[in-house]
């Protein structure tokens, strides 16, 4: 997803890095004739590669296209109950993820968090200038969450959230200004800018409401995909990562 020029990699790092196995296994892959580039079969397990996101159509391993050479980033719908960590007990994000992509290097890993609770639009990349331009406050990428809420709005959330001078509880600085679109008298959009713990069910709370259910639709420009459903994930087009900073 970088502009600059491509990465040149040896063809035995390159796909050890991304998880098929070690340098000598790779090595013996190529031998065994089950990596081909354009259609022809590589020889040469030295061969250097320039890293481009065509390389997985390009490339193939014992018949499979190549999976996303490194820079990517994907789009996850997340379901509920599952854990933007790789260490917690119970279901992870990661263990929805194709079982070789856990064992690469860069690792890939979530562009934020989502509470086990919410479901909806999470990013995953192994780009890590890419993960911190998205989460930079400096950015101010827009989240927005559709929040149902345990008692009706009372009309005053919206000014209160786009003041920018909401202090939550234990937090050192105000909110940001944050926007309020009501759905209904239980529901309504927000859409925040900034990434803090457990931000949109303590900005109700503090309130004298209570989330009851969180669902994150949009990133920047970027939409969750009507057709993607809760567990599944696509991978994005470099336009589709402009979106998110659009
Ligand atoms: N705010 C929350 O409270 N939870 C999330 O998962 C994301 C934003």
């Amino acid at each position: 997803m970088s502009e600059s020029k491509p990465a040149v990699l040896r063809l035995d790092r390159l796909l050890a890095n991304m998880g098929y196995g070690s340098r000598r296994e790779v090595q013996g892959l190529v031998r065994a004739g089950a990596v081909t580039l354009d259609g022809a079969v590589v020889g040469d397990a030295d061969m250097k590669l320039a890293i481009t996101p065509a390389l997985s159509e390009r490339m193939r391993v014992q018949g499979a296209p190549l999976d996303p050479p490194p820079g990517f980033v994907i789009l996850l719908h997340k379901p509920l109950g599952v854990t933007c960590s790789h260490k917690d007990t119970g279901p992870l994000v990661y263990s929805l993820l194709p079982p070789r992509w856990r064992s690469r290097e860069p690792a890939v890993s979530t562009v934020g968090r989502l509470d086990k609770e919410t479901s909806g639009l999470l990013l995953l990349t192994d780009d890590g200038d890419l993960l911190h331009r998205i989460i930079s406050p400096r950015k101010k990428v827009s989240k927005r969450y559709r929040a149902t809420l345990a008692r009706p709005l009372n009309g005053e959330e919206d000014a209160l959230f786009a003041g920018g001078e909401l202090l939550l509880e234990g937090d050192d600085k105000p909110v940001a200004p944050a926007v309020l679109e009501p759905l209904g008298e239980r529901e309504a959009w927000l859409t925040v800018t900034e990434g803090r713990y457990h931000l949109v069910r303590r900005m109700f709370a503090a309130v004298g409401n209570h989330v009851e259910a969180l669902h994150r639709d949009r990133i920047g420009a970027l939409d969750l995909p009507d057709d993607l459903e809760p567990g599944r994930l696509r991978r994005l087009t470099d336009a589709d990562v402009a979106r998110i900073f659009a």
